[in-house]
């Protein structure tokens, strides 16, 4: 059986980034897909740590796959859910493949140039960040891994590392599919980035200090749609997709396709040449606070002993494939 894998950190509550980039879009091949396929969905707490934690990281993690049942999750036995840190054998696959990966390659990540600029005192997970993303999707076989676009490089890193493994040691792994064909399987053309409702150039994060810059699934729903009200456009004073020189509005388009579940070229269709700006703010506005009401709604029903007991039940089975899989890498190194 094939395996669809995903993670998100659980450093904080999430942006509509996450949501859109990453949780939603795993839901839906969840849903779509579980019935023939693993769909493993893990929160990677050790990934979590490379930075400050905003809360509790024991809570958080429980609060993030609570997330994914109140955006839909339809659970089934094909639907393994867990903790990194539950699994040790992550931690030891990274090691091993630190001695595959090269310094080079680990190097021109944009995400460590990005979290380390200005760093005096870089940690070394920050620099190794990427390795452990590879152990986590090798470990079980992983061939699509729903993510946005900010982490297309290092899937290709995977790619990398895996082939090189295998290479060497004979067909021990299964090569993620290519950042191209992970986009299709999302349904998708193109890889998924929110951007920052102020500065629509940057991506929608949610390190970013201004409050109106990013909507956070815990936001009061009409405060989130007021955020959109007043988002960045631009004085073009045509709808298009441009996301060169419309992003603003562009990504509003985007924002509208991803939440109500349609083909962007249905929205840009629809909206193509208008040229009142406050109606599509009103109408994602619109959308954007019916998505949060209902979500936030779902989310107080989930109880913590309900998630305790699926994350026993993951971590089960997850311990169990990935030490086979552990076992296997550990004799190619004559390490056992
Ligand atoms: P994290 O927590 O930084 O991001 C979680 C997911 O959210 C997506 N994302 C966005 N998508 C679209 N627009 C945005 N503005 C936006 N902001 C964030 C990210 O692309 C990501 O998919 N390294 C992973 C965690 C991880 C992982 C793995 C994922 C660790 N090991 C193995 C898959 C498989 C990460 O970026 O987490």
């Amino acid at each position: 059986m094939q395996t669809i894998l995903t993670g998100i950190r659980s450093n904080s509550v999430l942006t509509l980034g996450n949501y859109l980039g990453a949780l939603l879009p795993m839901v839906r091949l969840a849903n779509k897909n579980s019935s023939t396929s693993n769909i493993n969905i893990f929160v990677p707490d050790l990934h979590s740590i490379i930075s400050e934690i905003d809360g509790n990281l024991k809570e958080n993690s429980v609060r993030t796959i609570k997330y994914y049942l109140a955006a839909g999750l339809e659970l089934n036995e094909n639907i393994h859910i867990y903790r990194q840190s539950y699994v040790p054998a992550h931690s030891e696959l990274c090691w091993i493949l630190d001695c595959v990966a090269t310094m080079g390659e680990t190097s021109r990540m944009i995400q460590y140039k990005e979290k380390s600029k200005g760093q005096e005192a870089c940690n070394v997970g920050i620099f190794n960040y990427p390795i452990l993303m590879a152990a986590d999707i090798l470990l079980y076989d992983a061939k699509f891994i729903p993510l946005g676009e900010d982490q297309f490089q290092h899937i290709e890193l995977t790619r990398d590392i895996a082939t090189r493994f295998n290479n060497k040691y004979g067909d021990i792994f299964t090569i993620p599919a290519k950042t191209s064909d992970q986009v299709k399987f999302m349904g998708q053309q193109d890889g998924i980035r929110i951007r920052d409702l102020v500065n629509p150039e940057k991506k929608m994060s949610k390190s970013t200090a201004a409050e109106n810059s990013k909507i956070m699934l815990s936001d009061d729903p009409k405060k989130a749609a007021k955020k959109i009200m007043s988002a960045t456009t631009d004085s073009v004073g045509k709808i298009s997709f441009d996301m060169f020189n419309q992003p603003g509005i562009s990504n509003l388009l985007q924002i509208e396709a991803l939440i109500n579940n349609r083909s962007f070229q249905d929205v840009i269709g629809e909206w193509s040449g208008e040229t009142h700006y406050g109606d599509l703010k009103k109408k994602v506005a619109n959308s954007v606070e019916c998505l949060l009401s209902d979500f936030q709604a779902k989310l107080a029903n989930i109880s913590d002993e309900e998630v305790i007991k699926l994350l026993e039940r993951g971590e089960k089975y997850a311990n169990e494939v990935a030490n086979n899989k552990l076992r296997e890498v550990q004799k190619a190194f004559n390490l056992r």
